[in-house]
């Protein structure tokens, strides 16, 4: 029996609200575009044929997104629309059928340019200065990245030539993150213990979601432009004149585009473009296909979402069938149990794939794979493979479902699942999964950097019993490693060396190397630069915890939850007996600390005089307060100025201290 139509359209409705959620929100998609546009279209058509059911708020009916906390909301002045796509000839038919009829008998012709897979951002220039630099949010409205922009080095502070003094240009592009950048960028974080980015654009994203510019100009980010948003004092009557006048201004453009006198030529640059795809310096998800003549946009005009002169030719990513040989299950640092496929190896996308994660129990019933079934797997740009889905004609009957194991594979002791998590954990601390990947993290190069501790090395100390924990490592004796496979007097000496050296970093470093939950090595860092001593830091609640700059609920609970652990506390003594520096050393990082606005949650709204609202929230930062875009009870502190509205409304309906600008200035020492 079939689910009844009104069942079905709930669902998807949900499910895509979910993934868009994931997508744009989090920067954390689940599936790929081209299984979220499955679903988009297979909801399209039942509301197609179900009008009774439709919905103003249907997926299908909105660009995306919601604008991130943290930084400023900024209204586009003209919204940054999305387009039409499709992965088919026949409707790319239809669309240029459409296109002439509108146009009648004015002639026509297209441009056909790469679709960057990247992040959309706006930037606007007035009287040729960048003012602005936002993300698409919900295309509507985005958020103010203009400090993470102003970063990346394709995006000129100033525009030059005939345009360098128009009134107003809004330009719209991608910001992306090159393949060989990305490579490094990953490698770099694996090597540092830290987790690696799915593919350049999540990359992306969450490097453009960061709260501090500094670090965002250490990410290999580009950006290619190629349309505008509002226009004052410029016109260009086609869209090739547009790019090359963008071009002309110091923007950067997409390194190929085609001219088209007629569809004929669209399907060859379609082509063409596919064949240079494996080539180009990053990923490019499909084709666009625009009207070269400006002058008929108006005419043409918009759906609800996207322009009628423009629409998106999306290539197919590449898959392969193979045999899908077993199922593994993998154990993290923190007891994470992560099923991964084993996979018959075959060639996708320039590389042989032989394992692809399948993330957890309810990704595999979802796709229902079972051990031995012949399966597709996927590889969009960088992604690492995926199983998208099992050829179930394939089935012999000899395949075998998968069940998560009761109890631990490395350890044997029971597994759970918390509360509300799709995931499974082994809560035995002692695990040796869990402490061999404990180790690798505590010697790894982003933390305590422990010279010749290596993952052949880890597995030694552990499996025979000399390391059981990282202050183990601090009592190791030359003639124990000595007697290690593979390992002479020699390399013995200068991996103790290496272990005594270690016993003098950065207390960030050591506060990184303990594997506390949701702590990387930047939050490593805050923490650092808010506390004297380790002891300090152990003595905070979560409350006095998430107001230390940039550190949110999340991981301030996991911290304080993580110090609440005797084992832990333990192990931080027992470093402290090794001789393990547990204190910050001298001007190390610098930090607003201990800053007029040291700790202090502060919002910014209505218009300062003196300060862009950007400038206002870095000179919060540089007090060593945290901006915040909203009020709530743990704002501490609102600065208003003229035409402050709801923000200010709130913070006085709290009790929140209410400052002017001339006061904020004062407190924060400037002029
Ligand atoms: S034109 C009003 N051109 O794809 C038309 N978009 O699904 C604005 N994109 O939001 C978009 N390459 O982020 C255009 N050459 C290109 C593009 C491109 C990538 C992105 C853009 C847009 C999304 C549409």
């Amino acid at each position: 029996m079939s689910t009844p139509p009104a069942q079905r359209i709930e669902r998807l409705r949900r499910e895509l609200n979910r993934h868009n959620r994931l997508y744009y929100v989090e920067a954390q998609p689940e599936i790929s575009d081209r299984e979220f546009d499955r679903l988009l279209e297979e909801l399209a058509a039942l509301e197609a044929a179900h009008p009774e059911l439709a919905d103003p708020d249907s997926p299908t009916r909105r660009v995306g997104g919601e604008p991130l906390t943290g930084f400023a909301p900024v209204r586009h002045a003209q919204p940054m629309r999305s387009l039409g796509n499709t992965y088919s000839e026949d409707e790319l038919r239809e669309f240029d059928a459409r296109v002439r009829k509108i146009l009648g008998d004015h002639p026509y012709t297209y441009v056909v340019e790469p679709k960057i897979d990247g992040v959309a951002i706006s930037l606007r220039y007035e009287q040729g200065r960048l003012v602005l630099g936002a993300t698409r949010g919900d295309g509507e409205t985005g958020d103010d990245i203009t400090a993470n922009l102003r970063t990346l080095r394709s995006i000129p502070l100033r525009l030059e030539g005939p345009l360098a003094e128009t009134a107003v240009i809004e330009v719209r592009g991608e910001a992306f993150m090159p393949n060989e950048g990305f490579r490094k960028l990953n490698d770099q974080r694996q090597a540092d213990g830290l987790e690696a980015f799915a593919n350049p654009r999540n990359a992306t994203a969450g490097s453009l979601k960061q709260l501090d510019p500094k670090l965002v100009a250490t990410r290999p980010l580009d950006a290619i432009f190629y349309a505008c948003g509002e226009l004052d004092g410029w016109n260009p009557p086609t869209h090739e004149e547009l790019l090359q006048g963008l071009r002309d201004a110091g923007l950067r453009i997409a390194p190929w585009h085609k001219p088209c006198p007629d569809f004929e030529a669209v399907r060859t640059a379609i082509h063409e473009l596919a064949e240079r795809k494996a080539s180009l310096p990053f990923g490019i998800d499909g084709a666009v296909i625009k009207v070269n003549e400006r002058t008929t946009y108006e005419e043409l005009g918009y759906t609800a979402k996207s322009p009628r002169w423009a629409i998106a030719f999306k290539y197919e990513p590449e898959q392969a069938q193979t045999r899908l040989r077993d199922i593994v299950v993998q154990v993290g640092r923190t007891g994470v149990l992560t099923p991964v496929a084993e996979l018959d190896p075959v060639p996708v996308a320039g590389s042989t794939v032989s394992r692809a994660t399948l993330h957890n129990e309810e990704e595999i019933a979802r796709k229902d794979i079972r051990i031995g079934d012949r399966v597709v797997i996927e590889k969009a740009g960088e992604v690492i493979p995926a199983v998208v889905r099992v050829v179930a004609e394939a089935r012999t009957g000899a395949e075998r479902t998968f069940a998560m194991p009761e109890t631990c594979p490395a350890c044997g002791s029971k597994v759970e699942r918390a509360e509300g998590e799709v995931a499974v954990r082994c809560l035995n601390a002692a695990c040796p999964a869990q402490v061999k990947s404990r180790l690798r993290h505590f010697a790894s190069r982003g933390a305590m950097d422990i010279e010749g501790l290596g993952e052949v090395l880890v597995e030694q100390l552990v499996d025979r019993g000399l390391v059981a924990s990282p202050a183990d490592l601090y009592r190791l004796t030359a003639e124990q490693v000595a007697d290690l496979e593979r390992m002479g007097g020699k390399s013995a000496e200068n991996l103790i060396r290496g272990i005594e050296a270690s016993k003098d970093r950065d207390l960030w470093r050591l506060i990184f190397a303990l594997g506390i939950r949701h702590v990387g090595a930047g939050g490593a860092q805050a923490l650092e630069a808010s506390v004297q001593t380790l002891d300090e830091l152990m003595a905070k609640s979560a409350e006095d915890l998430e107001s230390v700059r940039d550190i949110g609920p999340v991981v301030a609970r996991s911290i304080a939850d993580f110090f609440a652990v005797a084992e832990n506390r333990q192990l931080v003594e027992r470093l402290r007996e090794a001789g393990v520096n547990l204190a910050r050393k001298g001007g190390a990082v610098v930090s607003g600390a201990d800053g007029p606005l040291a700790g202090k949650t502060v919002v910014v709204t209505g218009s300062l005089e003196a300060f862009t609202r950007e400038e206002a929230q870095e000179a919060v930062r540089k007090a060593g307060g945290k901006p915040t875009g909203s009020v709530s009870r743990s704002t501490d502190l609102v600065v208003a100025g003229p035409g402050a509205g709801s923000k200010l409304k709130k913070a006085q309906d709290l009790g929140i201290e209410v400052i002017d600008e001339a006061e904020f200035r004062r407190r924060i020492g400037d002029g």
